[in-house]
């Protein structure tokens, strides 16, 4: 097959930064997302109804003309976070509430420490109909960093899930075959994002020869039998896995540095790398419900009805962008090859 036309997919997890940065991430994402859910972590966090309104209308102000894109906004849970916020994030069409474990990964400072006190918010997010995107993974210090993600698991998700059974939970960017075993064998309402990356790469892929900054990212890369549990998933098709590309820029200078942030910023390409890794797995037929179906039906919103057609054509991924403020940055995949593209 060299041609695929599937409907027009949706990001299920991004993050669009603020300000002038919008001019570049808004774009590269609505060139072939219709939908996406807008990660509320900017600083400060997007923790209210009012801060979430806003920020949308400043990413609806940076669409290109023309652009039906629309984004599905996100609040940030914070320790303080109440039942009134949900309710009022309910009314001005928030979807979804994000949940940082505190100190997990970038902008997270303001996150949950205590999730014990915030089962009233789980409970008035199912309430209200609301999906919560989880961030799993554990921050205790001790634990090693490839093992946090199957801790998250064993001390939290399973209780989130299993004691708040009407509410719709999405482990977002999940990384270990513990996270795939996790949500398969989850009653119905847990679903998982997954990244390009963690489809493509293994830790390897950052440490071998050489550390790649640009190939970090949280949760990290994890070893190749995990990468492996994550295609075979997308493989067989299960509605309860969909695209998520977690879309994360930092500048050049914030990558390359001794603390380097931890993104890719896949948005150039991420459509036509899940294409590229649903043909390598043989399974082009599947690509459609994972990028553009499975999604829409977990968040209960419309499917979209218009279409992109992809074509086996091989073009190199820019070395660098310039971002607004002439920034450069690195993209993700930045001088490789892929093989399908945009039509
Ligand atoms: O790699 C990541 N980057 N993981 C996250 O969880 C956050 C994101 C960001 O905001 O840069
Ligand atoms: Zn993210």
């Amino acid at each position: 097959m060299n041609e695929i036309t599937i409907i027009k997919p949706d990001d299920w997890h991004l993050h669009f930064r603020d300000e002038d940065m919008l001019l570049e991430t808004v774009p590269a994402t609505a060139r072939c997302f219709e939908r996406a859910v807008v990660m509320p972590n900017l600083v400060p966090p997007v923790t209210t109804a009012e801060l979430a309104l806003r920020y949308k209308e400043r990413i609806l102000a940076a669409r290109p003309a023309g652009s039906s894109f629309t984004p599905v906004m996100t609040i940030y849970l914070t320790d303080k976070t109440s039942v009134q916020d949900i309710k009022e994030a309910k009314q001005a069409g928030v979807l979804a509430a994000k949940m940082y474990p505190a100190g997990a990964t970038t902008n997270s400072d303001s996150g949950v420490n205590s999730l014990e006190s915030l089962y009233p918010v789980f409970e008035a997010l199912a309430e209200n109909n609301m999906l919560l995107l989880i961030h799993g993974e554990v921050t205790q210090k001790h634990i090693d960093i490839f093992d946090r993600e199957k801790e998250f698991i064993d001390q939290h998700m399973v209780n989130i899930v299993e004691r708040v059974p009407n509410l719709k939970v999405v482990f977002e960017h999940i990384t270990t075959k513990d996270a795939v075993d996790f949500v398969l064998s989850a009653r119905e309402g847990v679903a998982a994002t997954i990244t390009p990356q963690h489809l493509m790469l293994n830790r390897n892929d950052m440490l071998d020869g050489g550390m790649r900054p640009h190939n970090y990212c949280l949760p990290v890369l994890k070893r190749s039998t995990h990468q492996q549990a994550l295609r075979d998933v997308v493989k067989a098709g299960s509605p309860k896995f969909f695209l998520g590309t977690d879309s994360a820029p930092h500048a050049k200078h914030r990558k390359e540095s001794d603390c380097g942030c931890a993104g890719c910023y896949s948005a150039w390409s991420a459509l036509e790398l899940y294409t590229q890794v649903f043909d390598e797995l043989g399974v082009l037929d599947k690509l459609e419900g994972f990028a553009s179906l499975y999604g829409a039906d977990f968040y209960g919103l419309p499917r979209n009805t218009e279409t992109v057609t992809l074509v086996r054509e091989s073009w190199e991924v820019p070395t660098s962008i310039t971002l607004p403020n002439g920034d450069p940055i690195v993209p993700f995949f930045a001088g490789k090859q892929v093989s399908w593209k945009l039509k």
